[in-house]
């Protein structure tokens, strides 16, 4: 695990223009986990970074179909692990196959839930809120592995250059 940093983002345009940016960064065999609250912004993250992936059709939450496959320029395997017990029920629903993917990217809501499940490489994303400002999120990054590292580098400077506040967490 590398030294984390945060970036805050004011508005959902922030937040989605982050995620472009990442979509278009990203490759296939990249794993990333969303983490943080109901509501914190996962799905419009991931909305973002769909369109990052020219991914035309509209994303919406996986919660209840635990993972959406979109084509884009690769493929986008979008879970949401929110209403899963335990990690054999991935399986037993038959998702287990694109979590496990290497030819698509993978973004996991809630993808903290199941540990042992995680490959070596993967960023963790975390959403949280600020009680003062509804519109404003702080966006932690924590990157696990080499890719993962090089990908934080690059978010670290998309930020920059989208003139977003980032800090050492
Ligand atoms: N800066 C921001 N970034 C993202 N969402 C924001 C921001 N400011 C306000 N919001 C609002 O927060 C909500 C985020 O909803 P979203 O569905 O992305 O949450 P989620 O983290 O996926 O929740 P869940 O765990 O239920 O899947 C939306 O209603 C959005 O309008
Ligand atoms: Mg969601």
């Amino acid at each position: 695990m590398t030294p984390a940093f945060i970036i805050t983002v004011t508005s959902v345009s922030e937040t989605q223009d982050l995620a472009r940016e990442l979509g278009a960064a990203i490759k296939s065999g990249d794993f990333i986990i969303l983490t943080g609250d109901l509501g914190a912004g996962k799905t419009y993250f991931t909305q973002g970074l769909a369109a990052g992936l020219d991914v035309t059709a509209a994303v919406t939450s996986p919660t209840y179909t635990i993972v959406n496959i979109y084509g884009g320029r690769v493929p986008l395997y979008h879970f949401d692990l929110y209403r899963l017990n335990q990690p054999e029920e991935l399986e037993a629903i038959g998702c287990e196959d694109y979590f496990f993917n290497n030819n698509g990217v993978v973004v996991a809501e809630w993808g903290d839930k199941f540990p042992g499940l995680l490959p070596d490489n993967y960023l963790t994303i975390h959403f949280h809120r600020l009680t003062n400002d509804a519109d404003a999120r702080e966006v932690k990054i924590i990157a696990h592995g080499k890719r993962a590292r090089e990908l934080a580098d690059e978010i670290r400077a998309m930020s920059q250059q989208l003139a977003l506040k980032i800090e050492r967490a």
